[in-house]
């Protein structure tokens, strides 16, 4: 028997250092531009880089469901086609039509891939995810979200 244990802090909004309180900020701006004309809910994922620098995305909808994508795998593809450098934290941020904040948890098409940028790199990416408006979960590294993980490794 094995058992496995997720470590997680919560963190308030309030008690954000100045980086991740502009990195909140940039998130929540592109979750503001998401094109979700469909599912209404609007998703915006930041990325802080090793250098400071921060990149964002949000979530792309179409009227052929499927071919739509999450905002977190809009970042990390966007952030790829340009450069790759080491990333530090990752951070989450949603709404739904009503402007409801709530759990931001990413889906596991979007934890594989970024699980695959924490490989790549020496360093661990840590990931803040929205529990509400005021608070957010924080893992030290986003690899945990996804146990017994398809890696490269394995090919
Ligand atoms: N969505 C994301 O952007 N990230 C996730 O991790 C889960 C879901 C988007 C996809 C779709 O546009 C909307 O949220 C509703 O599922």
């Amino acid at each position: 028997m094995g058992t496995l244990t997720i470590e997680y802090e919560e963190i308030p909004v309030a008690g954000f250092s100045k980086e991740l309180t502009v990195l909140h900020q940039e998130s929540m701006m592109a979750m503001e531009k998401a094109y979700a004309p469909y599912s209404n809910f609007s998703v915006g994922a930041g990325i802080l880089l090793e250098n400071g620098e921060i990149i964002t995305g949000n979530n792309q909808e179409n009227a052929a469901y499927p071919s739509g994508l999450c905002a977190e795998r809009v970042a990390f593809f966007k952030l790829r086609s340009e450069q790759l450098t080491p990333i530090r934290t990752v951070m989450v941020v949603t709404r739904n039509q009503k402007g409801l904040r709530g759990a931001s948890f990413p889906c596991g098409a979007c934890r594989q891939v970024m699980l695959e940028y924490a490989e790549n790199q020496e360093t661990p990416i840590s990931i803040l995810m929205q529990k509400n408006a005021d608070y957010f979960l924080k893992i030290n590294d986003l690899r945990a979200l996804l146990p017994f993980s398809f890696t490269n490794k394995i090919l």
